[in-house]
């Protein structure tokens, strides 16, 4: 069974969604080993003591130093990497340790709104503004080529002319929550 590491900044809604995929399914193709986090103040550090996941609190120069971050990934013996909504770059050794094996997921149809400042409520905010008929969701692999990865999944959902930002992004966690655990236990059991 692999063993994955979730990476999230914030509000943790996918963390625990994944993580309770992954603890109720009856043969699931991973665990979630361990949730890396950023932000000391995230929402996602209580939602992982509750499900009885180890979430280590790293500072920026902790995760981009490749000795502790090395150290760390392999204390849980970490063969795949998660980013569900984590909003650090990636340091190069990281993707380049961990080539073909870190997804993201992010709350847009890319190539739309993607790119530097798109995060988050952002998107949602941009969406509604240009009046699009529709949003969605994509999973991509994290490469040295940071927005090259390869799409792996989308998913999208009709807007009406009226939905504000907060109604865009309701619809998108549900997306989410719908999607993204079965999508990386797919894609978890296609690795070698
Ligand atoms: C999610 O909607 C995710 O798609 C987005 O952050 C949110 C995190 O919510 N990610 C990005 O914007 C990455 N560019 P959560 O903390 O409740 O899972």
């Amino acid at each position: 069974m692999k063993r994955i590491a979730i990476f999230a900044s914030g509000n943790g809604s996918n963390a625990e969604n994944i993580i309770r995929y992954f603890q109720e399914s009856a043969c699931p193709a991973a665990i979630v080993a361990v949730v890396i986090c950023n932000n000391p103040a995230a929402g996602v550090i209580g939602r992982c003591r509750s499900l009885g996941v180890e979430c280590e609190v790293m500072t920026r120069p902790e995760i981009n130093d490749p000795e502790i971050m090395t150290n760390t990934l392999g204390r849980h013996s970490v063969d795949a990497i998660v980013l569900a909504g984590f909003l650090q770059m990636l340091p190069p050794f990281l993707t380049s340790a961990y080539h073909d094996r870190i997804i993201n997921i992010h709350p847009s149809l890319l190539p739309r709104f993607g790119g530097k400042g798109m995060y988050g409520r952002h998107v949602h905010e941009a969406v509604a503004a240009a009046r699009e008929k529709e949003t969605g969701i994509t999973i991509h692999l994290v490469n040295e080529r940071y927005d090259e990865g390869r799409v792996i999944f989308q998913a999208s959902v009709a807007l009406g002319p009226n939905d504000t930002p907060a109604e865009i992004e309701e619809k998108v966690h549900r997306l989410e929550r719908r999607h993204f655990p079965e999508v990386i236990s797919g894609w978890i059991s296609a690795m070698g």
